[in-house]
Order: structure tokens, then sequence, then C-alpha cells
């Protein structure tokens, strides 16, 4: 994917030897400026100011055995650099938990053998962790800010445009789903299904990248019982989607078996304190719980 800048802003890159691949365009449709060109070097200069890393010691493998080797795929080369970047930049802390989703499952498949079957659409669980996080991200909009460029002010986002992750045969890439607040399961459900083919077919454009709100990284499908998602800089927490095992769960006086969902989530601790990241779970958690709200009928 070409970087979005016109020709002007590619020659002062190549002057100052910038690759504008990894930046964040602050025009129309992300296209890249000169301010964000002159903003990355003066970021850059002073990140070196700070001190340099030490270095990783480079090894010769092939001293112990046969190796092949293999070169980082071109979404690899990509995204490496930003998440060094946000995990070096963004101090993480990861706030686990669990929802009651055994109702909100039996409804899934209600839904699909009805509906689904009538629309033809599949319904994942996807779309009902995306309405309670947008539950979740009215009551807690820090949740849906990210820090501006002085660090000293939050921008409260009154949009919601959901990324996800979606793992591809090249690699991990992160469509934006657009104001995820306005439509009901069915529609993100088809559109869920629709960009992640596309992602996997490799025909997303740039500006289905951008402007994404927060993240949510649904592993779920495949399993695993809880992660550390990086968060998806610069968005201020990213969820982590565990896959739903049935549990003993002790209520009333006896063990009752229920389908809990794992939920994972990594958080900046410059903009949310653990108080808050559990208040936020919680409301998830709890939006899951008590789906009334989250359903809307068919189009
Ligand atoms: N627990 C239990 N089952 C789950 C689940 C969960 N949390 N999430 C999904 N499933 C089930 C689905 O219901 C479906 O089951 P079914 O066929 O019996 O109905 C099956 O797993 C497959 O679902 P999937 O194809 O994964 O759909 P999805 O809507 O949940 O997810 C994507 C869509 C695009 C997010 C997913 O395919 C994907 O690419 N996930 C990987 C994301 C990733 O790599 N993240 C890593 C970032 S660090």
């Amino acid at each position: 994917m070409k970087p979005y800048a016109g020709p002007a802003v590619r020659k002062l890159a190549r002057e100052l030897g910038v690759d504008l691949g990894p930046l964040t365009g602050s025009g129309s449709r992300g296209r890249i400026l000169a301010a964000d060109v002159q903003a990355y070097v003066r970021s850059a200069i002073q990140n070196t100011r700070g001190g340099t890393l030490p270095e990783l010691p480079s090894f010769d493998y092939s001293r112990f055995g046969p190796i092949e080797r293999q070169p980082l795929s071109r979404i690899q080369k990509i995204a490496g650099p930003r998440l060094l970047a946000s995990w070096l930049n963004i101090p993480h802390v990861t706030q686990h938990d669990h929802a009651d989703i055994t109702e909100v499952e039996a409804l899934r498949i209600r839904l699909n053998q009805s509906a689904g079957k009538r629309y033809g659409i599949k319904l994942t669980l996807l779309p009902f962790v995306m309405k309670a996080a947008i539950q979740a991200l009215h009551d807690h909009p820090i949740v849906n800010a990210s820090l501006d460029s002085d660090q000293n002010t939050l921008i409260l986002k009154k949009y919601f445009h959901l990324g996800f992750a979606v793992d591809t045969p090249q690699g991990l890439v992160v469509p934006v789903l657009r104001d995820v607040d306005r439509k009901n399961i069915w529609t993100l459900a088809h559109e869920i299904s629709e960009l992640a083919d596309r992602a996997r077919q490799g025909a997303l454009s740039a500006s289905d990248f951008q402007g994404g709100t927060f993240t949510i990284s649904s592993l779920g499908g495949i399993g695993g019982t809880a992660f550390t998602p990086i968060i998806n800089a610069p968005e201020v927490a990213i969820l982590g989607v565990s896959r739903a095992e049935m549990k003993p769960i002790w209520r009333e006086e006896q063990f009752v078996p229920r389908l809990m969902l794992p939920v994972s989530l990594s958080y900046d601790h410059r903009v949310i304190d653990g108080a808050g990241a559990v208040r936020f779970t919680r409301a998830l958690a709890q939006a899951l719980e008590n789906f009334d709200g989250l359903l809307d009928p068919p189009d």
C-alpha cells in the first residue's frame, strides 16, 4: 500500500530520509502533510536525545544446526515498528475479566437458526462484543480517547469507530468499522465478514485502516484463555477476547454451569487507572449479561 501523500511531501520526506510508510496522516482521508513529516522528525530527534536502546546481539544460528532464512512479509514490516513504538512509548497494563455469555450465546444460536437463515448472514459473537463495548465506551469516554501530542490534553471522541484484528496469511491487519453505535448486530456481522474477506485477499485500502477509536482483538475462534494485546496507538485501550468456556460458577449455594467469556483490556496507564479499567470491563460484561440493549431488529 503506497503512503497517501502529495509530490511535495514525498520530496520533503526523501530529503529528510523519512520513510512515509509508518506515518499516520492528519490531512483529509489520512493524507500525509508536510507538518506530519516535520513532527515525525522532531519526535525522532527528541527520542535520540533521550538515549538509544541497547541493541540485541546478532547471532550466527547456523553454527548450531541447519537454518532457513525467510523475509518478513510487507504487513509485518509495516506493523513491526508500530507495535514496537506502542510497546516502548505506552505504559501498558492488562486487566483480565470474565463475562457470563450463557444467555447471549443461546440467543445467538436461536437467531442464526431463524433470522440468520432468512437473511443469509451468520452471527458470530464478535458483533455482540462490539455492541457491548459501545455501551461501556459510552459510559467511560476516556477509553474512547487519545492523548494529544502535547501529552497534557485528552481528546474525547464523540464517534465510535472500532478496529478489529484480522488474521490473514500475510499477517495481522486491523481494519476499522465505522459508526458501530449506529449499526445493529446484523449489519455489523455483514460488515465484519466483508472487511475480513477483503483483508484476507489483501484488498483493503488506506482509508479502511484509519480513524479507529478503540480496537478489539478476538482470538476466541482459535482458543486461548487470556492474553495481553498491544494498544493500537494513538488509541488508549484495546480489548482482547479469548475462547468462551463452560465453567462451574457458585450461585445461591450451588455450582451452576455457565458459559464464561475471558476478556483482557490493555490500557494506557497515563490515561486510565486500574479502577477505571476494571469498571470498564465490568460494564462490558454487564452489557453482555443484560443483552437486551445490544439488540435491534434486523434491517
Ligand atoms: N469463544 C468461543 N467461540 C468463539 C469465540 C469465543 N470468544 N469467538 C468466535 N467463536 C466461534 C464462532 O462463534 C464460530 O463458531 P461457529 O462456527 O460454531 O459459529 C467460530 O468460533 C469461528 O469464528 P470466527 O471466524 O473467528 O469469527 P469471529 O466473528 O469471531 O471473528 C475475525 C472474525 C476476523 C476477528 C477472526 O476470524 C480473526 O481473524 N481473528 C484473529 C484476530 C487476531 O489475529 N488477533 C491477534 C491480534 S494480537
